[in-house]
């Protein structure tokens, strides 16, 4: 399907679910208020792909991060809440993203892709 909705109001705190749009998997992480935080401490200078968070995520719902997920070096999924970032660790080469997915250390030239999508409700998001 072009587009789909998903319903995120079951994913705790703290975890993230993996779905399937256009044939690719997508990552909606329910972030906690420590790692947004962390996220929004990063210094633009210290990342390779230079994106705040706000840029990545929804103004107001803020602890929702989507993404597809597929490494940006070969496409490995990475694995959540692991690596030096706390965000996702790919262990095909050794690519480590931060809590809001961005590329930190590793050989993957840029950031996790965030899809098109919005929120349709507080809880339901179409994406595409
Ligand atoms: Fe992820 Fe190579 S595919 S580091």
């Amino acid at each position: 399907l072009a587009t789909i909705e998903f319903d995120v109001g079951a994913i705790p705190e703290g975890q993230s679910v993996t779905i399937t749009w256009r044939g690719l998997p997508v990552f909606v992480r329910h972030r906690t208020a420590a790692e947004i935080e962390e996220a929004r401490a990063v210094p633009m200078a210290d990342l390779k792909d230079p994106e705040t968070d706000e840029q990545r995520t929804k103004p107001g719902y803020e602890q929702w991060l989507v993404m597809i997920a597929n490494c940006t070096h070969l496409g490995c999924v990475p694995v959540g809440q692991s690596g030096d970032f706390d965000g996702w660790f790919c262990p095909c080469h050794g690519s480590h993203y931060d809590t809001a997915g961005r590329i930190r250390r590793g050989p993957a030239p840029t950031n996790l892709v965030v899809p098109p999508y919005e929120f349709i409700s507080d809880t339901l998001i179409q994406i595409g």
